[in-house]
């Protein structure tokens, strides 16, 4: 028994081995859920025979904790699986080290005619990789039909959304920082980007002292402020964050990001409700209360 699996291994190993052979005789418990998708979809033949392709293939405790809407999906709508498989693919062979921070890439799910980003982020001088802020736990895998990398999350959902798109879509939460954003006539800086925006809910607002909130909605240059103090430029998951970050904001006054292992993350001691909320131009940590820069306490009374 050892000695066949030894002579398969090293048959493997000396003859081309295609994406699926990988996913396969590699890492074979971690890959079953991605393996019987594949088959589900019946695009065994493209990851066996066609490429050069790029496969972030999630493991199989990253796909047992997709939302529930998107497993039942998945059993009932095979479209939907050919378009989240190919949502992780991308054309041509894409090696760890060609990855830059905030490079986007086209990956082969397209829709209404055209190819859906896949965002690549590099932190930790390069430790330390993400595609839409899942982690590369295991990279550049060379098959000879493409490269695999094996990610700790799934790819979903897809973004189709920009940040003021978003905030609009989900008014029923962000009322009044998208009136913000109005107001201060932030929105066509916040279609630009790559930007990570830690967003207040209504509750977040409504927890302001009254009169402080007051003279904040009636002064724009103070808004605008305390807004591009939510701000980063550039997109940081909660991956790319470490244990203790400083991180300078739009405002030019720092935030101080806590990422403790197995913990919610916060920001200025004040707790990320959800974290990694993706957007076409970069991604979203909503938040439970308003930051307030520095220099503006004075104008909060306690
Ligand atoms: C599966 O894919 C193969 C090759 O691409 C194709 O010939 C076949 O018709 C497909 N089967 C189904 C059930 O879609
Ligand atoms: C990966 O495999 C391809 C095809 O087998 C080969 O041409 C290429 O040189 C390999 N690249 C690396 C980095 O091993
Ligand atoms: C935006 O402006 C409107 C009209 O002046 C005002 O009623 C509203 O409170 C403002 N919202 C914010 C968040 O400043
Ligand atoms: C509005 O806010 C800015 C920035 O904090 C401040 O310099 C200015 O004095 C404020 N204006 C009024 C009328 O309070």
């Amino acid at each position: 028994m050892y000695v066949i699996a030894l002579l398969q291994c090293l048959i493997l190993t000396t003859s081309g081995q295609s994406l699926l052979d990988l996913m396969k005789y590699w890492d074979l418990d971690n890959m079953k859920s991605m393996i019987k998708l594949v088959t589900d979809a019946n695009l065994t033949h493209m990851l066996d025979q066609e490429g050069p392709y790029t496969l972030l293939a999630p493991n199989d405790d990253a796909i047992a904790q997709l939302p529930r809407n998107a497993l039942e999906m998945i059993l009932d709508d095979k479209q939907f699986v050919v378009d989240l498989i190919k949502y992780h693919m991308l054309p041509g062979r894409l090696y760890s080290r060609q990855m830059t921070n905030d490079m986007t890439v086209p990956s082969l799910y397209q829709r209404s005619g055209h190819a859906e980003n896949i965002r690549f982020n590099v932190y930790r001088s390069g430790d330390y990789t993400t595609a839409e802020g899942a982690w590369l736990s295991w990279r550049d895998k060379n098959a000879s039909n493409g490269v695999l990398h094996i990610l700790d999350k799934v790819m979903y959902p897809f973004p189709v959304q920009n940040i003021p798109q978003l905030l609009t879509q989900q008014k029923g939460k962000y009322s009044l920082l998208l009136s913000a954003v109005k107001n201060t006539s932030s929105t066509q800086i916040l279609e630009g980007g790559p930007f990570t925006l830690f967003a207040p809910t209504d509750d977040a607002f409504y927890k302001l002292d009254y009169n402080f909130r007051a003279a904040l909605f009636a002064n724009l240059t103070a808004l605008r402020d305390v807004l591009n103090y939510h701000l980063i430029g550039g997109t940081i998951w909660e991956a790319g964050f470490s244990y203790d970050s400083v991180v300078n904001t739009i405002y030019g006054r720092n935030v101080e990001v806590k990422s403790p292992y197995g913990k919610p993350l916060t920001v200025n001691g004040i707790r990320v409700k959800e974290s990694d909320i993706t957007v076409t131009n970069g991604v979203i940590h909503e938040i439970e209360a308003v930051l307030i820069p520095p220099d503006f306490r004075y104008m909060v009374k306690y």
